[in-house]
């Protein structure tokens, strides 16, 4: 084996960098809305730290959007932390908390009306505790249902006590937005899809004795199946948060013009010459059948980049693998992925500091997601602090 040495110049800090695009963001957002019907409103799901983009740089980026409904997190904690970057002059943009008031407790509203988040409460018994302790008017609330999924929501045989409880109730009192989520958004022709679809026109009976209370049901997904779904007809929301990034909510889904976010690059820091009969990595997991060039990747898997990316091929097993766009060509990466390193095949013209392509284009999100046996979701929310984001 033979080391190649280069001469150089880049910082060791850039060895791992996610460039986002707030042009491709805000192009995406209007991307969503011209699926819309006037006067729909845009509810960008923010959770996750934006899906490893950053949640405030998302959220500042799009404040001034048209149809801006809010923005939806996760967690509490999520909440807070936005609403503090928003700052005081955004204190009228709602921030929704999806799946972080559960079990519901008085705490739990103390925590949402010191820092002016809007409650979702996903359960029965949430809802009595709630309106037990006459919480209904004191905070800004939605109200999830459950209408097939199985996962949170109040069941649907229990809307009437909810509307028993508020019907004499003064308008502060009433649930600011009433929800379901999808389980095949994608799939509007499944039987469960059509049943969820049937539950909630249910719902939107019940709870239309409410003015003003908005309905919301669509992902990213649903948003692309908007007629299936009867989103112009049911919904004043939608609740974007894949295509939002630019990632089409399936794979093969028609692409209406969504561009990628963000697109991770990584350093080569070495490149060796390989003859045949020599291993490269742990385990020797990766044998040469013949000379080849080999590029060591400045990523690994604390950065995020998955381990099942890794290529596997040494006589015992073989297993394909991700790869990445280095010197003009896809190039796969070879043997075990580490910690702060992984191994990729390289060309004569492949130098130290060139830049390689492992998410966005012409890679695949969709594709490498296949082959590391996950989804677009996981590739972006394993990115770790350690991937300096770089925003443009
Ligand atoms: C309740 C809810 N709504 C909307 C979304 C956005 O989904 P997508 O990223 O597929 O658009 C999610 C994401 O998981 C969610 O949990």
């Amino acid at each position: 084996m033979k080391t190649c040495c280069y001469h150089h110049n880049f910082f060791c800090e850039d060895r791992v960098v996610a460039d986002l695009s707030k042009d491709n963001l805000r192009q995406n957002y209007l991307v969503i809305q011209k699926q819309l019907k006037t006067g729909q409103k845009i509810l960008p799901m923010v959770k996750a730290d934006a899906y490893g983009h950053g949640a405030t740089w998302v959220a500042k980026q799009l404040l001034n959007m048209p149809n801006l409904y809010g923005f939806g997190v996760a967690t509490l904690e999520e909440g807070r932390d936005l609403r503090l970057a928003l700052g005081e002059r955004n204190t009228q943009i709602k921030i929704i908390i999806f799946s972080g008031c559960l079990p519901w407790c008085d705490s739990i509203c103390y925590f949402c009306k010191k820092f002016d988040l809007t409650a979702v409460i996903s359960s029965d018994e949430d809802w009595l505790v709630f309106y037990k302790h006459k919480w209904p008017g004191r905070i800004s609330y939605e109200l999830k249902f459950n209408t097939g999924m199985n996962r949170l929501g109040i069941n649907l045989d229990f809307s009437k006590n909810i509307i028993q409880n508020l019907k004499n109730k003064p308008v502060k009192c009433h649930p600011q937005g009433v929800l379901s989520h999808l389980s095949c958004a994608e799939n509007p022709g499944f039987h469960l899809s059509r049943q969820q679809l049937w539950h909630f026109e249910e719902l939107i009976k019940y709870f239309s004795v409410f003015d003003g209370t908005c309905f919301h049901l669509a992902n990213s997904a649903a948003i692309w199946n908007a007629k299936e779904w009867k989103i112009h007809e049911l919904t004043h929301v939608v609740r974007p948060g894949i295509s939002l990034y630019g990632i089409l909510p399936w794979a093969g889904a028609p692409h209406k013009g969504l561009k990628p976010v963000l697109r991770l690059k990584s350093k080569v820091i070495a490149i060796h010459d390989l003859h045949a009969g020599e291993y490269v990595g742990y385990g020797g997991s990766y044998l040469a059948k013949k000379k080849h060039r080999i590029a060591v990747l400045a990523i690994g898997y604390a950065d995020g980049l998955h381990r099942s990316l890794g290529g596997i091929n040494n006589g015992n097993a073989a297993w394909s693998c991700g790869k990445v766009w280095l010197s003009e060509k896809f190039c796969s990466i070879l043997g075990i992925i580490n910690m702060d390193l992984c191994v990729v095949e390289c060309s004569r013209a492949t130098k130290v500091g060139d830049d390689a392509v492992i998410l966005g284009p012409p890679i695949d999100i969709w594709e490498q997601a296949k082959k590391a046996h996950t989804v677009p979701y996981e590739l972006l929310t394993s990115l770790s602090k350690r991937v300096k984001r770089n925003y443009v």
